[in-house]
């Protein structure tokens, strides 16, 4: 069986360094690791419209923004293939079958809808089309015949849908769909990191978010102004690092060469943990530090990003050539999928034109 990674992400913000650990990062490394056949990541346009349909310009604007985060992250349109998933029409023919493998109530248990729904206020005017999102994740997973899927935490019930519908497919239709396999960030703090503000997520709307274009100088601001433990008020009293946004910033991003460079009086992370657990290390001194690290790991993203910047229309060029090349792949799984459900209808009358036989079958009627 090949190994194939498809992934994405809604075009509804620019990405921060939430998605950065929780997932561009590691897609960079499986990209790079030769271990992968093929490589997709997708722009989710047309599933940010089921909660942004309101709202095109701030999704069409967000395409550029997500594509150019993937571009200064080192992910390499030569690598792997970018694309935009409305352009793949397939998607919604593909996830218009699969609607029929998944009942109502199953679609209402997804915890992350579930959550979703709440927070948008979704309760009383629910759309179909944002209940129905984890099925047409799905059709992008399987379209490719993905095995592995590079996410963070909050994606496991989408996956699980997934395989429930792949299962669902092959027992009745015959073997044709890949089940797939979420991969997680390899360490707890990356799954979720919390806001600049200590809540539990980054989100735009709180404005508690470290955006991978920020400038320096934000950067300095929003590590400056983070919310620390707030019964570690004097310097020499205990603090808290285990729900700390500062601590748990630099479990996330922290290496030992960080420390031998920015602050040689300690070997690593646990050292300087353990300094503050008992007492004696100010949370300036943790932010300094943090902002170091933060600045020397952004740099080079945001100058790639500037640099990208520079040329959009080579960037839109990036993704329509992309878009075309993932569209032929889907399109051979969706006639696999029709074939398997036997409404390939046209499939002998195809081959007939293809080799010019006749097949007027009209004509000789009286
Ligand atoms: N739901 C993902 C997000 O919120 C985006 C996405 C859409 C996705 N289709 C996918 C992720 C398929 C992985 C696989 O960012």
């Amino acid at each position: 069986m090949k190994n194939i990674i498809l992934t994405g992400d809604r075009p509804t913000g620019k990405l921060h360094i939430g998605h950065y650990v929780g997932s561009l990062r590691r897609r960079v490394e499986l990209q790079n690791s030769g271990k992968f056949d093929k490589i997709y990541i997708m722009i989710a346009d047309a599933q940010a419209l089921t909660d942004n349909f309101d709202n095109p310009d701030k999704v069409r604007a967000n395409i550029t923004e997500v594509a150019l985060d993937y571009l200064a992250c080192g992910i390499d349109p030569n690598k792997s293939t970018i694309f935009v998933q409305s352009h793949v029409a397939e998607l919604t023919e593909l996830t218009f079958y699969y609607m029929n493998l998944v009942t109502l109530a199953r679609l209402e248990r997804n915890p992350t809808v579930k959550t979703e729904i709440k927070q948008k206020g979704f309760d009383s005017s629910l759309p179909m089309g944002f209940l129905t999102y984890p099925v047409s994740q799905t059709a992008d997973i399987t379209a490719f015949k993905a095995n592995t899927v590079p996410v963070g935490e909050d994606q496991l019930p989408m996956l699980e849908q997934a395989r429930e519908i792949v299962r669902s497919f092959n027992n009745l239709y015959g073997e044709t769909l890949v089940e797939p396999k979420a991969v997680l960030p390899e360490n707890k703090s990356c799954l979720r990191l919390p806001g600049t503000d200590g809540m539990a997520k980054m989100s735009k709307s709180l404005g508690n978010c470290i955006y991978l274009s920020d400038s320096a100088d934000e950067i300095k601001r929003k590590v400056m102004g983070m919310y620390t433990d707030p019964n570690h008020i004097q310097v020499s009293d205990p603090g808290n690092t285990s729900d700390n946004p500062t601590f748990i910033y630099l479990d996330a991003f922290a290496t030992d060469e960080h420390f031998a460079k920015y602050l040689p009086d300690y070997a690593c992370l646990a050292e300087f943990k353990a300094h503050y657990e008992r007492g004696g290390l100010g949370d300036m001194k943790v932010k300094k530090f943090l902002n170091s690290v933060m600045q020397e790991t952004l740099e080079p993203i945001r100058l790639r990003r500037e640099e990208f910047a520079k040329d959009i229309p080579a960037v839109w060029e990036m993704l329509y050539q992309g878009s075309k090349s993932a569209r032929r792949v889907a399109n051979k799984t969706l006639w696999q999928v029709k074939r398997a459900m036997k409404i390939d209808y046209f499939a002998e009358v195809k081959k007939h034109i293809k080799q010019k036989k006749n097949y007027d079958y009209f004509s000789n009627r009286k």
